[in-house]
């Protein structure tokens, strides 16, 4: 299917109303392979002079050790209609099955990345990783800590210049 590419910003609001309200999927890949993970925390703006996409991701996550080996990433709104595979993507572990088949969702090669997109999203956002910043527990604030680190396992920031961005 041929897909639209958009300019930076156009499609940014409906990402991180899509990210905060229902979830959006976050694909990442490595020589290894390709885990999909659905994400709730997102920024998007401008940092080094460049379009940036910022997602938080836990050394838990299977998604870790792809996104971590990689140098790409993609950030896929998938349509209301696959809400069950967002959920899906959510609670299970790549570590116990294939999700994108379980999911029903099909990898696709990507625009500028490496790393593929989810061929049935809405909207894509493609990442090329400028930086990544484990969370220093000392340096965020311990209210923080408390709701979101009771039992460790602190994000790593992984900061993603925008290189494309595609709708259906
Ligand atoms: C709505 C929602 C938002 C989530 N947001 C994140 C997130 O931003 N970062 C993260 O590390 N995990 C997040 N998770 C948890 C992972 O998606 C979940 O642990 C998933 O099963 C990991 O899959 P994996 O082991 O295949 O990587 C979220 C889960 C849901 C349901």
């Amino acid at each position: 299917m041929t897909r639209k590419s958009l300019e930076f910003p156009q499609g940014i609001i409906d990402c991180v109303e899509a990210t905060r309200s229902r979830g959006t999927v976050l694909v990442a890949s490595s020589r290894k392979g390709t885990n999909a993970m659905t994400i709730g925390w997102i920024s998007i703006g401008s940092i080094w002079g460049r379009p940036c996409c910022t997602v938080l991701v836990r050394p838990s996550r299977h998604t870790y050790k792809f996104i971590e080996k990689g140098d790409s990433f993609t950030v896929n709104v998938l349509p209301r209609d696959m809400n069950e595979a967002v959920s899906l993507l959510g609670t299970r572990s790549g570590r116990d099955m294939d999700k994108f088949s379980e999911a029903g969702i099909t990898p696709s090669d990507s625009m500028k990345v490496k790393c593929p997109h989810i061929a049935e999203a809405e909207l894509v956002i493609e990442c090329a990783i400028a930086m990544k910043q484990p969370i220093d527990s000392s340096m965020i604030r311990r209210d923080y800590v408390h709701t979101a680190y009771a039992a460790g396992d602190y994000h790593t920031v992984y900061y993603g210049e925008i290189v494309a961005i595609h709708a259906q």
